[in-house]
């Protein structure tokens, strides 16, 4: 199965953004994960569309966007014309979840849905056949640094039995407190990507955790 490392950029040190943006295009990561926090749909706020921009610009990973807001649908095209090349909405934030995920898909781009941890993975059934990856919250969503909550795997477990029975190629991302630790674990439990913040940014030399997680 094809893994991928995803770091999160919320951990960066934001007075030398561009400098971890050059760090990650030396890496052997695959994207960018590039969190957005509205302060309503989660308790923080993070970065948006002007700072995204600035990133696409020297960024040579597509930039995977996290979408943790209230009501994105007006946002999907200006993050999109940023530079957005997976837009990852919540299902808790959206009515209408099959209209979001094919509005994203007609601007050219990857569509992915995200579960928080108490969310269960049935509530996909209907929709999982129309996205393109299914990103499963190990933290509840808000903050980096948090420890991972441990009933992640058999979601991950359910989740790979949903989509190998029906014959989907979509992908599985897990995100929050991922560390060398446990993924190892979420890699074997059917995980295909990995986002991870402070165990990448909190290291004097973050290009060799990229690679530790990789090769886990
Ligand atoms: C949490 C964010 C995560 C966060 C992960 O709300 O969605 O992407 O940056 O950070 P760590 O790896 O530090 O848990
Ligand atoms: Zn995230």
């Amino acid at each position: 199965m094809n893994r991928y490392i995803a770091p999160s950029i919320l951990a960066s040190n934001f007075l030398e953004l561009g400098k971890d943006i050059e760090m990650i295009n030396k890496s052997e990561a695959h994207w960018i994960h590039y969190d957005v926090m509205d302060g309503v749909f989660v308790p923080n706020i993070s970065f948006g569309i002007p700072i995204l921009k600035q990133i696409s610009e020297i960024a040579l990973k597509p930039i995977d966007v996290h979408l943790m807001i209230k009501n994105p649908d007006p946002y999907i095209i200006p993050f999109k014309e940023a530079g957005a090349a997976n837009i990852t909405v919540h299902i808790e934030t959206c009515i209408h979840l099959n209209r979001t995920i094919n509005f994203i898909k007609e601007q050219g781009i990857m569509a992915s849905v995200c579960l928080n941890p108490h969310t269960p993975v049935d509530s996909l059934d209907e929709i999982i056949s129309e996205v393109d990856m299914v990103l499963l919250m190990s933290v509840n969503p808000g903050y980096g640094g948090q420890p991972f909550i441990e009933s992640t795997y058999s979601k991950i477990s359910k989740l790979r039995k949903m989509i190998d029975s029906r014959g989907l190629k979509t992908l599985i991302e897990v995100d929050g407190g991922v560390n060398i630790r446990n993924g190892k674990k979420l890699f074997e439990a059917g995980a295909n990507v990995l986002v991870s913040g402070s165990y990448i940014f909190q290291s004097d030399d973050p290009i060799k955790r990229i690679f530790e997680l990789l090769n886990v």
